[in-house]
């Protein structure tokens, strides 16, 4: 078998793995990133800092979640979280001093700094850039996508992502006095995020990390009638994360790793090792873990690298460069796809459980293809079988419906 290597060279620096916490609670101190690295994370963006004039306040509660409620005796299972929370409350002189002593102390892990400030100052962009190289952060990450804690008036997180010309002109300025790598966190929350991540790429950006979080709104309590999460009855737009955005966070690293030349850092519902390997897949040379450490813990990084590195060494891969971007091809024009060959679907009686979802759900929303015998047994008539596949998604069984290529095609 291929001896497997996990290392991974980004923007110039090693990395002892591809795994990052993001700029997020899990890095609230560096303490708690000494302990992440201990844990086995090979890298960690501090939470996003400001200069010392910045006055950091947050609400409570500011979190609220969309949660699977499963089935009989499974547990809950938490597939999104919305946050409004701000950026680090935590004075930039302490974070200065942890951030060096975190280089001291674990020389083989990545320190990166994130940082924000206001979208018109050059010269705060520039002082703290300075700042925290100087602490010794080995590469800075802007937060241009921080979907809340919008000041009217004043162009902050993500309406900075959302402007490429902003965004150009703080990369430039940030690049003309630091000579670390400098990222760019890009927001979802625009209509094609290739065009900031190509403007920033000209003004000299060395990486980009996407995604932050989905700009949302997560409901409304029907007992009190308050929005959620309901700060004393009022709230805001928070931003969405988890294994919910994992489907838009993989579509824009698909979007990114197309139609950029430099490499990607990719966030956005990650929490297991399968996940990892998809994105590396779709073109992510490292990958940033937020929700899923809040979660779980650090501890989950035991279970990624065993995992990601088994898979390497049954797929051939023998190093993250070998893996990445090797699906970007399959990807294509909806006009490229072969509309000739068709599936129809097929049923193991063996597993039924005559739950009726597949029969209902190709009645009320299909082609009718599906019946029901005297002892609500399901059977599919493949000359009415289209091929869309709703029953194999509505049955609860795993492999009980499954697909079949059509042997005539009409
Ligand atoms: C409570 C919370 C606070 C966050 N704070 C920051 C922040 O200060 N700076 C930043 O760049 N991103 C911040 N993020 C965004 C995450 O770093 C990450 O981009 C996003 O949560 C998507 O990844 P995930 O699905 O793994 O959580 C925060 C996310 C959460 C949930």
């Amino acid at each position: 078998m291929a001896e497997v290597n996990l290392g991974v060279e980004f923007c110039g620096i090693k990395f002892p793995n591809p795994f990052m916490l993001s700029s997020a609670p899990p890095t609230t101190t560096g303490e708690m990133m000494g302990r992440a690295f201990e844990a086995g994370w090979g890298g960690a963006v501090t939470k996003t800092m400001a200069l010392e004039k910045v006055e950091v306040i947050n609400v409570t509660p500011r979190l609220t979640s969309l949660a699977f409620e499963g089935f009989g005796d499974e547990p809950r299972k938490l597939y999104g979280l919305e946050n409004i929370e701000m950026i680090t409350d935590r004075p930039l002189g302490v974070w200065l001093e942890e951030i060096e002593d975190l280089r001291r102390k674990y020389p083989g892990n990545v320190v990166i700094g994130s940082i924000m400030a206001e979208g018109s100052s050059s010269e705060d962009w520039k002082e703290l850039a300075m700042k925290v190289e100087k602490a010794g952060a080995q590469m800075l990450e802007l937060n241009f996508s921080c979907p809340h804690g919008g000041i009217p008036g004043k162009c902050v997180g993500k309406a900075i992502g959302q402007d490429p010309h902003v965004a150009a002109d703080i990369t430039r300025w940030v690049k003309e006095v630091v000579k670390v790598p400098v990222m760019v966190k890009l927001t979802p929350n625009i209509t094609d995020v290739t065009v900031v991540a190509k403007a920033v790429q000209d003004a000299g950006a060395d990486a980009v990390s996407a995604i932050n979080t989905v700009s949302a709104f997560f409901g409304v309590d029907l007992e009190t009638l308050e929005p959620k999460p309901s700060v004393w009855g009022y709230t805001t737009f928070g931003g969405y994360s988890g294994p919910g955005v994992k489907p838009i966070a993989l579509r824009i690293m698909l979007e990114l790793a197309r139609s950029m030349k430099i490499p990607i850092s990719g966030i956005g519902g990650i929490e297991t090792w399968q996940d990892a390997a998809e994105f590396i897949l779709c073109g992510a040379t490292t990958i940033q873990v937020c929700t899923a450490a809040m979660m779980h813990g650090y501890d989950i990084i035991a279970d990624m690298l065993e995992g990601l590195e088994n898979f390497m060494e049954e797929k051939g891969f023998g190093s993250i460069p070998d893996m990445r971007g090797k699906i970007l091809d399959k990807v294509v024009e909806f006009s490229r796809l072969d509309a000739d060959r068709r599936v129809v679907s097929t049923i193991d009686r063996s597993l039924c459980i005559k739950d009726d979802l597949c029969y209902i759900a190709c009645r009320d929303a299909g082609y009718q293809a599906i019946s029901l015998d005297e002892a609500r047994m399901p059977a599919v008539d493949e000359d009415k079988c289209t091929g869309c596949s709703l029953c194999m998604q509505v049955c609860p069984v795993w492999d009980c419906i499954s697909m079949k290529e059509r042997s005539v095609v009409k």
